[in-house]
């Protein structure tokens, strides 16, 4: 429709129509025979705002899209389609690794693939929206969805958001087998204060505006035609009803012109919030704040009428959301075919297509972080291995956001390893947990009996004792991350660990798999493990990915996109951080008076960038171009990296720039770029990186992204904790 006729459309629409184009509301309104009680109704839900509701979130099923779609056109006065949104966050039916994996890949393009492959198959489903890619910058793994992100670091968060929000979309959202994308949560949501869900987020506007918005600026300049707003306060105003955040930030500063959906019930929660004293305030507020679609309050259907008949919203303001919603409606082709690509065959022979299960058993694998190997993998298949561990078997490898996976489908870690172990014993030894305590609200996680955990524990060991090597596959439950599932201790499950324990006193080998949705406490882990692996949730294929890589048809080439703690009391914890005033062993002789623990050292157990392969590495001193640069021109950096060890790898080599001083202070390093290498046992390579003035800019005191001239250190190598640096400076003119 052109945007004349779209002008026209809105010209025509009655205020009912058009205030119930903002509302959202689940499909279950539309698919079973829901009676509007009370309660439904006072949140605004009437038979009238149903039928003309813009959007319908959580319907996947193309054949109850297409039936919805039907019917309700028919009866909508203007025949203007639903949209359907849905969380197709990391795939659809064939479910990828969880996005906090993906980071681990350090590979965009990857995601870019894997989103690309989400569209086909949710789109087909009959899907227009979906909530991804969730682009909050995490510093906390206390925080349940520090698994939904691509981890602690801004540049690469870029990265991804870009690469998501172009696999999902394309070039034109009527284009066959795309759909639209929503960077979210905005703005801060990750800083959840102690790692607490929906908590309050305290940032300085430095560091708000210098590490939590590139991501999402990003993402809205790859051309994500939604946004949605976050629960959390910025500044102490409910990001949902935030005026300055929503409006002066991010659609001017931004210039995000799509469409701004509020996150489940936000509106209504500027109440509990305590910022709005009713249901009318609240809707004020967000119309200020320029919030176009209300996912499931009611508030706006409810509340709008009221506003505009007195004036406190103005049918500007209306129109302008509503245009927006329209326009959206309009580049995904739904006047012209409100079906889009909604359909029943080509759903079903898309969802689990080999293509889609090959790269689900590529990304599996490129997504794991080897953290220690001490000669044991990759295995051997001439010995007898024992595979001991509540994952072992299970055959849910997907992370708390992968609703539309069937664990059916998914290969599991024995079912791999049979088809290159069949000989080995798999044993569970233990359940993931002992009991469901741990697991406020989530159903399904039966405790054994006490005989069970016994038999299952003795048969273990038994099988520990006749095995040459013991694969160990452990983790948290799938449900202990993710969503409102937050945790104050993030170790192991104990039970798991006493198994552990046992194991190791066996004396055999151990390889340890960690299965999770979050960095974990790993030092006794590592401690009793010969090898350590992060397998994180790996989704579909997460058994052949695994056993790829255990049996070395694949190396591991995954490097840590968060800083794993030594213990939870470091976090939140951060490779980026800002020096101090008193940084450690800064003062020749001084040990006491430092930003430091009495109890533990302040590195990561495992520090952001950090992964090993099946080979080593060195490196050479980095060597730049010239020593000062000016604005306007560059620096190259390089670096000649040598394969030391007697197989072929892979090294992702990083480059970090620290600004010494600054008009605010600055991280001790931040990554600037990352390439990966592979080379044969003794080849050697140069890499080298263009460093350009731009990449130095940060939001200064003069509140602008600017450079400003001084000393700097580039740091080249295999992880944040690289001491290789040379040094250079920016000078004015
Ligand atoms: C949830 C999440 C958000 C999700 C939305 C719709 O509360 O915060 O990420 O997209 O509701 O399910």
């Amino acid at each position: 429709m052109r945007q004349k006729e779209l002008m026209n459309l809105l010209s025509q629409m009655s205020e009912a129509e058009k205030i119930n184009q903002l509302l959202q509301v689940s499909g279950n309104f539309y698919l079973e025979d829901t009676i509007l009680t009370g309660p439904l109704q006072e949140k605004g839900f009437t038979e009238e705002s149903i039928s003309l509701a813009g959007s319908v979130i959580g319907v996947s099923d193309p054949a109850k899209i297409m039936e919805i779609q039907k019917a309700y056109m028919e009866k909508h006065p203007h025949h203007i389609p639903l949209l359907f949104m849905c969380d197709v966050i990391n795939g659809m039916h064939t479910v990828f690794p969880i996005p906090l994996a993906q980071g681990a890949a350090f590979d965009p393009e990857l995601s870019r693939a894997c989103a690309e492959a989400s569209a086909r198959e949710a789109s087909a489903s009959g899907i227009h929206v979906t909530f991804s890619p969730m682009v909050d910058l995490v510093r906390d793994s206390r925080w349940g969805r520090v698994m939904e992100s691509t981890g602690e670091d801004k540049y690469l968060n870029g990265l991804y958001a870009k690469a998501m929000v172009e696999g999902y979309q394309g070039e034109n959202l009527s284009d066959e087998n795309r759909m639209a994308a929503c960077v979210k949560h905005f703005a801060g949501y990750g800083a959840a204060e102690a790692g607490r869900d929906y908590n309050t987020v305290e940032l300085t506007e430095q560091t708000f505006r210098d590490s939590y918005l590139p991501g999402y600026q990003a993402g809205i300049d790859a051309g994500s035609a939604l946004v949605m707003t976050s629960f959390n306060t910025v500044n102490g105003v409910p990001a949902t009803g935030n005026r300055w955040l929503m409006q002066q930030v991010l659609r001017e500063e931004m210039g995000f012109d799509g469409v701004l959906i509020s996150d489940w019930t936000a509106i209504e929660e500027l109440i509990a919030h305590g910022y709005c004293e009713n249901r009318r305030e609240a809707a004020r507020r967000a119309m200020e704040a320029g919030v176009d679609i209300d996912m499931m309050s009611g508030i706006y259907a409810t509340e709008l009428p009221g506003l505009l008949s007195d004036g406190t919203v103005t049918r500007e303001q209306l129109d302008q959301a509503v245009l927006r919603v329209l326009t959206l409606k309009n580049k995904l082709g739904l006047f012209e075919n409100p079906y889009k690509d909604a359909d029943v065959l080509k759903a079903k022979q898309t969802a689990l297509c080999q293509a889609h299960r090959d790269l689900a058993r590529k990304a599996a694998a490129e997504t794991c972080v080897l953290l220690k190997n001490e000669g044991v993998l990759p295995l051997s298949q001439s010995r007898e291995i024992a595979w001991i561990g509540p994952y072992v078997k299970e055959k849910n490898l997907s992370g708390a956001w992968s609703m539309f996976g069937n664990s059916q489908d998914t290969v599991s870690l024995e079912e791999a390893a049979r088809e290159v172990f069949p000989g080995d014993s798999y044993v569970e030894g233990c359940p993931v947990l002992e009991n469901s305590d741990e697991l406020i609200g989530v159903p399904g996680v039966k405790a054994w009996s006490c005989l069970k955990l016994q038999q299952e524990q003795e048969a273990a060991l038994e099988a520990a004792r006749e095995a040459d090597v013991v694969v160990m596959a452990l983790g948290e439950h799938r449900y202990q991350s993710g969503e409102a599932a937050c945790r104050t201790r993030i170790q192991l499950p104990q039970v798991q660990l006493e198994l552990l324990r046992k194991v190791a006193a066996l004396g055999k080998p151990v390889v340890t798999l960690i299965f999770g949705g979050r960095p974990l406490e790993l030092g006794e882990v590592s401690e009793l493990s010969d090898a350590v692996m992060q397998v994180w949730l790996p989704g579909t294929e997460g058994g052949h990915g695994i056993v790829d890589l255990l049996c070395g048809i694949r190396e591991p080439v995954g490097r840590l996109p968060m800083s794993f703690p030594r213990n939870v009391g470091q976090l939140p914890l951060h490779y980026d951080a800002f020096t101090t005033g008193r940084p450690q062993f800064s003062k020749e002789g001084e040990i006491k008076y430092y930003s430091q623990y009495l109890d533990c050292p302040n590195e990561a157990l495992y520090p952001f960038g950090f992964g090993l392969g099946y080979t080593e590495f060195t490196y050479e001193p980095v060597r730049l171009s010239c020593d000062t640069m000016k604005k306007g021109e560059t620096i190259t950096a390089s670096v000649q990296i040598r394969n030391t060890g007697r197989q072929r790898g892979t090294e992702v080599v990083q480059l970090y720039i620290q600004d010494l001083f600054g008009s605010s202070v600055r991280p001790q390093r931040e990554l600037k770029g990352f390439q990966r290498v592979t080379l044969n046992p003794g080849q050697e390579q140069t890499v080298s990186f263009q460093i350009e003035e731009t990449m130095l800019r940060f939001y200064t005191e003069r509140k602008c992204y600017e450079s400003e001239p001084g000393s700097f250190r580039v740091w080249i190598g295999s992880s944040s904790a690289e001491k290789n640096h040379a040094c250079f400076r920016l000078t004015e003119k």
